[in-house]
């Protein structure tokens, strides 16, 4: 069993929350300046607690890992909207940044993006997980080294995602994303899952091999990470 990764187990996404409050009060009172931010119904409880606690992010500044092209920051469905609605809006920070989907120059914002991150430096990085064993958007396949790029959604998560869709022809099939190399470029790594649904992509992890048919095996490979799960029996 890797020592690089640490696994705490909640009881729900209540304790959850409070773990990654105290976690985040910590690196905060050690000098975070630089927080990688992620999106998804995960993330909505952590971003919470956040809104309703006295935590002072103004000073820092925030990446998100990948947004839909094409979709407006009006959008709901937009990842623009959502940090927004969860987080932004209630707590200042110094500066925030998401990639840009409505770019007419997509590979351009991704090389300015990929060199944003890596001059400020992420500090620590919260990522969800895709059933497919996804992280930000790098789907099954995605080399290891890659940076911040235009990608293509897999099938199983045009499935996953139709469920915030009206109109499954409305569905973003493309998206910008952080890169797996990027993503590791943090200096430490938070991710967070809940529910059955998780339980096989972080088995993969659990399996301790690192294979690009599963993208979050690629944490293996680093040196600082924390899984947070409510699921049962996912420590080795
Ligand atoms: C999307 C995002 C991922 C996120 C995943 C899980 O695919 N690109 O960054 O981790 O959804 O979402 P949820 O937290 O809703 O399960």
């Amino acid at each position: 069993m890797a020592d690089n990764i640490r696994y705490i187990k909640v009881a729900d996404k209540q304790e959850a929350a409070s773990v990654v409050l105290e976690r985040i009060r910590e690196e905060l009172a050690g000098g975070l300046k630089v927080l990688g931010l992620a999106t998804g119904s995960t993330m909505e409880p952590i971003y919470a607690a956040w809104a309703s606690s006295d935590l002072d992010f103004s000073e820092v500044t925030s990446f998100n890992l990948d947004e839909y092209v094409g979709l407006q920051a009006d959008n709901p469905n937009s990842y623009a909207w959502f940090m927004d609605h969860h987080l932004f809006s209630k707590k200042p920070f110094k500066e925030t940044n998401i990639p840009d989907g409505t770019s007419d120059n997509l590979e351009e914002e991704c090389k300015e993006y990929e060199a944003k991150l890596r001059d400020a430096g992420i500090d620590v990085q919260f990522l969800g997980v895709g059933e497919n064993g996804h992280i930000a958007f790098n789907e099954p396949g995605t080399p290891f080294t890659s940076i911040t790029h235009v990608t293509k959604l897999a099938e199983s998560t045009l499935g996953v995602n139709s469920q915030y869709f009206e109109d499954r022809s409305a569905i973003p099939e493309t998206a910008l994303t952080m890169g797996i190399s990027s993503i590791l470029s943090a200096k430490k790594i938070i991710l967070i899952a809940f529910g059955e649904k998780k339980r096989f992509a972080l088995e993969q992890l659990t399996k301790g091999k690192e294979t690009t048919e599963y993208p979050i095996t690629a944490l293996l490979g680093h040196r600082d990470v924390t899984v947070i799960t409510d699921l049962d029996g996912i420590q080795p």
